[in-house]
């Protein structure tokens, strides 16, 4: 069976990740190689030092060649930051022709006109994503390709990107030699590997939080309806600890990861009170969770006023999905069911075939999203439902050039 090579790269702020790989004719993915490199040069999902990130991303691409046993051609890239916005916007056009057939060729232009919002000089558009069609009044149509109509209507999600931020991203990637393939908003990727399909069409909110971006996409009648990007992760609550409790920034990195958790307390639990030794200090659990816990409290908050409609219980009845790195701190789920009274469950990527076993874990769902992403849309000229649109957005790669 012919087999098709594809990659990802995701540039963390705390990592970059890289997944080589190949699709089957029938899109089944199988991973030849990973690498992963501590990310350097990079602030808020943003490039700050070109030589120092295109360096750590170097260093993960020859990771995963090495393992894989091939160069790394063109990938899929993410991108995310403060610098994104989104916006929904609508579009109409008229079928002309004498059968009135809507013809693939009025989705691309039914987009096009969607797609001409006001954007300020200094964004581009990176996605258009169609959400719903509606012909000659009848709404709901998710593929109008085939029906018949006067009048072909389209509500789109648009994301947008600062120019420059993605210029810097890209001059990185291509500076080792790689092409890039498409450029993906982080969550989108993210929810390719973590959502499952009921979730998309009753409604669910993906927060991955990462290390200093927690990454939000609000999915509805199976399309997505919101994006944002909020800076603030797992660095801060790291940084809480370090002043908290005059620890180095390591040192508060480590004992979040090994003692952290946030599990609501039902009494007075006496472990609670245990301390926990680290090097020459000993500190209580009591201490380092309510240190925890108060950043935590704060950003599941900050991650629900993001809901495009207050009645959020009603809205997204899937609940909240939470992945990224941040996802593994333990009792995290508990605690956000109590502050959001929403379902909430953590995020954790599929097992793929190939040298995939270190990739189960949330840190990593968007690297194997991207993955998925481009098994899923790759060489699609026309949009997909799941909100792909490969038609526009390589487009925005020549603005890039
Ligand atoms: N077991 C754990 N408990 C608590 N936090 C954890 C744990 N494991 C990892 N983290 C946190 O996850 C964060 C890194 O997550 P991730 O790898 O998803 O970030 P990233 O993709 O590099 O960053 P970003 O998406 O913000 O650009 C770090 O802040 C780290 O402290
Ligand atoms: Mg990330």
């Amino acid at each position: 069976m012919k087999r098709t090579r594809i990659s990802a790269i995701d540039v963390g702020t705390t990592k970059v990740c890289t997944i080589m790989g190949d699709i089957d004719e029938k899109n089944n993915v199988r991973i030849m190689g990973v690498g992963l490199a501590p990310s350097q040069g990079l602030s808020k999902g943003m490039v700050v030092n070109i030589n120092e990130a295109r360096d750590s991303i170097r260093e993960a691409v020859h990771k995963a060649e090495r393992t894989a046993g091939y160069k790394m051609e063109s990938a899929c890239v993410g991108v995310t930051g403060r610098h994104i916005s989104s916006v929904n916007n609508k579009g109409a056009v008229a079928i002309s022709r004498t059968d009135r057939l809507v013809r693939p060729e009025d989705l691309k232009r039914v987009l096009e006109v969607a797609r001409s919002v006001e954007v300020p000089n200094d964004q581009k558009v990176l996605h258009v994503i169609p959400r719903v069609y509606t012909v000659d009044g009848q709404d709901g149509v998710k593929d109008p390709v085939g029906m018949h109509g006067f009048r072909l209507d389209v509500e789109t999600h648009i994301i947008t990107a600062a120019a420059t931020s993605v210029q810097n991203l890209t001059k990185c990637i291509r500076g080792i030699g790689i092409e890039i393939d498409d450029l993906i908003l982080e969550p989108l990727a993210a929810a390719e590997a973590v959502l499952e399909p009921e979730e998309r069409l009753d409604g669910v909110m993906l927060a991955d939080i990462g290390g200093s971006t927690t990454d939000i996409a609000v999915f509805k009648d199976n399309s997505v309806c919101f994006t944002s990007i909020l800076p603030i992760g797992g660095y801060q609550i790291s940084r809480d600890i370090s002043i908290g409790l005059g620890l180095s920034f390591e040192a508060a990195e480590e004992l979040k990861k090994r003692f952290g958790n946030v599990a609501p307390w039902h009494g007075e639990e006496p472990e609670a009170d245990k301390p926990i030794t680290y090097g020459q200090h000993s500190i209580s659990s009591r201490d380092l969770s309510e240190i925890i816990r108060a950043r935590v409290e704060e950003l599941v908050r900050l991650i629900l006023i993001e809901s495009p409609e207050k009645d959020f219980a009603h809205f997204i009845p899937s609940g909240l999905v939470l992945t990224g790195g941040g996802a593994n701190l333990a009792g995290l789920a508990e605690l956000s069911h109590d502050i959001t009274r929403v379902p909430v469950r953590i995020g954790i990527p599929p097992s793929i075939p190939g040298v995939s076993d270190a990739l189960c874990d949330p840190a990593y769902a968007t690297s194997v999203g991207l993955m998925l992403w481009r098994s899923r849309n790759k060489g699609a000229q026309m949009p997909q439902s799941k909100g792909g649109f490969r038609g526009l957005v390589s487009p925005v790669l020549r603005l890039f050039r």
